[in-house]
């Protein structure tokens, strides 16, 4: 498939799913959940990247109380836009998580293993406490029992590009979220 080619690639987006609007009001609203979590006491908000860079970059500018980024990577490989149940731990945090408040910033839950098995890790280490703010959920594919404390959308189940989520690395620049074409 040739996506590098320009029309290919715009023919692919489908629908806009959620606009920019959409995005921007949820995010204020979940800004201020999470400050109502912690009565402004320090949290350690944790990327789990490629997906949800562009979520934690707007969500962090919500969030008024003091709080400290980390990163980590997982990948859930892809066939397609079937998930293959395989995920791997790619980059793990820098810093000690033993005295914070951990709130995990996720782009999308869908069948829930990538999210279990950060939070299963995460969990060992014995934070003060462990959150999960999604932005997306798509509880129809859920294969782990597995419920976030906050998810700004619930989606049926379509493969959906834009705002940090991809299909073959590409569409994560687009400012909203569409439904993907096969
Ligand atoms: P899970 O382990 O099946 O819950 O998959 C979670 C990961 O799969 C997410 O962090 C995404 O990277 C990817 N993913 C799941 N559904 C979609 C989608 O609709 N679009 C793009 N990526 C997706
Ligand atoms: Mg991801």
């Amino acid at each position: 498939m040739e996506l590098h080619k320009t029309e290919v690639y715009t023919s692919r987006i489908n629908r806009v799913l959620i606009s920019e609007e959409e995005i921007r009001e949820a995010i204020a609203k979940a800004g201020d959940l999470i400050d109502s979590w912690y009565d402004g006491r320090p949290m350690l908000l944790v990327s789990i990247l490629k997906g949800s860079f562009v979520f934690l970059s707007d969500l962090c500018r919500a969030v008024k109380s003091p709080c400290e980024i980390g990163f980590m990577a997982a990948k859930s490989y892809y066939q397609d836009t079937k998930s293959s149940g395989i995920v791997n731990i790619t980059m793990d945090l820098s810093q000690d998580i033993s005295g914070y408040n951990v709130v995990i910033v996720e782009d999308i839950i869908d069948t829930g293993r990538t999210l279990r098995d950060v939070v299963e890790l995460l969990k060992a280490r014995g934070p003060l406490s462990l959150r999960v703010v999604t932005l997306l959920d798509k509880p129809d594919r859920r294969i782990v029992d597995l419920r976030p404390d906050h998810a700004l959308f619930t989606i049926p189940d379509h493969f959906v590009i834009g705002y940090g989520l991809d299909y073959s690395e590409y569409y994560r620049n687009l400012p909203y979220i569409a439904e993907y074409k096969e």
